[in-house]
């Protein structure tokens, strides 16, 4: 870019003076040719003004550009990775729960987490969802089987498998967490030490959990324990 600017400065400069006046001796027998003569050279030296002032500006305009952009993306680069690395901590949990929900449950429990009678239980006022974290997330962990009786209906022609090995403690809670604070829900959030808990309580639980094992672990209904 630094190259531009000298060939530049150059090119304009020689123009004016030396173009225009040496030539005078023999053009001043005719002046009427002269000054078309003249004004001939006039003009080439006139487009070279302009050209040059053009390819001026828009060198100036592309080193500009490049000069900003190599800029932008030297400093602006990690400044602007660091900027998107920053964006996702801005989320809360509830709003990281709710893309693995979105990714994962949405299809079955529907976005709305209203389910679909007779398959899928929904999560908007479940006695699970709302009630004892541990029940939870052991439901979370390795999953449910029916038959299901809920305040919405009777479930369990199909099977929940468990998600032990597809999410961590940390993306398990903010999934439960979305799910007790969303679409009415209004249960406190889970944290991740919480599933943590669990996790090593429920470890030895082979397959999916029975309801009559989940009323084992905590009957239905407001838990003391959850309230943070
Ligand atoms: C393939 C369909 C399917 C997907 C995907 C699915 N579930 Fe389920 N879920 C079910 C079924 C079926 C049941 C009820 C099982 C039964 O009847 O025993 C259930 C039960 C539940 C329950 C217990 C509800 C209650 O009131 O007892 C919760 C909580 C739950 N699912 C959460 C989730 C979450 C969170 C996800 C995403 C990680 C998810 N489910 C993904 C099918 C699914």
């Amino acid at each position: 870019m630094s190259q531009h600017n000298p060939e530049l400065n150059h090119l304009p400069q020689p123009h004016p003076d030396e173009a225009l006046q040496p030539d005078s001796p023999d053009f001043i027998e005719t002046p009427d040719v002269t000054s078309v003569d003249a004004g001939d050279e006039k003009f080439p030296v006139w487009l070279y003004l302009v050209c040059g002032l053009a390819l001026f500006m828009a060198g100036s305009s592309f080193t500009g550009f490049a000069t900003f952009g190599m800029l932008d993306q030297g400093p602006g680069g990690p400044s602007l990775a660091a900027g998107a690395g920053a964006k996702p901590p801005e989320l809360t949990p509830a709003q990281k729960g709710q893309k693995i929900y979105g990714n994962n449950c949405a299809n079955c429990h529907q976005a709305s987490g209203a389910g679909q009678p007779g398959s899928y239980p929904p999560l908007v006022g479940s006695d699970v969802v709302l009630g004892n974290k541990d029940r939870l997330a052991a439901v979370m962990l390795h999953g449910l089987q029916g038959p299901l009786d809920t305040k919405a209906g009777a479930f369990g022609t199909m099977v929940m498998p468990g998600w032990a090995s597809n999410f961590t403690d940390e993306q398990l809670a903010d999934l439960t967490t979305y799910l007790r604070t969303s679409w009415g829900n209004t249960a406190n959030a889970v944290t991740t030490e919480e599933v943590s808990t669990a996790r090593a309580k429920f470890a030895s639980k082979g397959g999916a959990f029975t309801q009559a094992e989940l009323l084992q672990i905590a009957p239905n209904g407001p838990d003391p324990t959850d309230k943070k």
